[in-house]
């Protein structure tokens, strides 16, 4: 299998590349970054991207994917509702478009926090979750921790 894991220079997306690595059944893992994760390996493909709003320039490499790992997130803590909503929900929406245009039959894995459909300070999360319900992926799932 070939997956994508974006928010791998973070805690939580560091943990699903190096769990992506120890399963033999995967064999590529493209990460997405807008810097290194820090991490080499024979199975990994890194791609540094500064414009998480358009990952048309990526397409190609977003091709053949068989399921995406979004790991990627931010605090709303000193946020203006308008700065998070553009980060957590415009953001996903703008990954998950490219996404299922170049690998329309991948799995796209979103990972959030409990409770974040329900709380207003993380609302654009939970809009996020939902929106991603919305793009054309065949199979979306939800990873919700606390
Ligand atoms: N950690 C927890 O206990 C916990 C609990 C509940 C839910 N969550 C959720 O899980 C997700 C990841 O959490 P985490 O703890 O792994 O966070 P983290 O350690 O702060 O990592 C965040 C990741 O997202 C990337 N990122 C953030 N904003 C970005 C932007 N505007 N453009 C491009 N990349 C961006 C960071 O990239 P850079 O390295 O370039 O900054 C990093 O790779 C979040 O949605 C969070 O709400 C985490």
């Amino acid at each position: 299998m070939r997956v994508a894991v974006f928010g791998a220079s973070g805690m939580v997306g560091k943990a699903v590349l190096l769990e992506c690595l120890d399963d033999a059944r995967i064999t590529s893992v493209l990460v997405v970054g807008r810097r290194s994760c820090g991490v080499t390996h024979p199975k990994i493909e890194e791609a540094i991207h500064q414009n998480f709003y358009d990952f048309s320039p990526l397409r190609s490499r977003l091709a053949s994917l068989d399921a995406c790992f979004f790991c990627l997130g931010t605090t709303s803590a000193g946020k203006t509702e308008e700065d998070y909503t553009r980060q957590t929900y415009d953001l996903t929406l703008a990954a998950a478009r490219d996404i299922v245009e170049a690998s329309p039959q991948s799995v796209f894995v979103y990972v959030s926090g409990i409770g974040r459909t329900r709380l207003s300070a993380a609302g654009s999360c939970g809009r996020a979750s939902r929106g991603g319900r919305r793009t054309r992926f065949s199979r979306s799932r939800f990873a919700l921790r606390t």
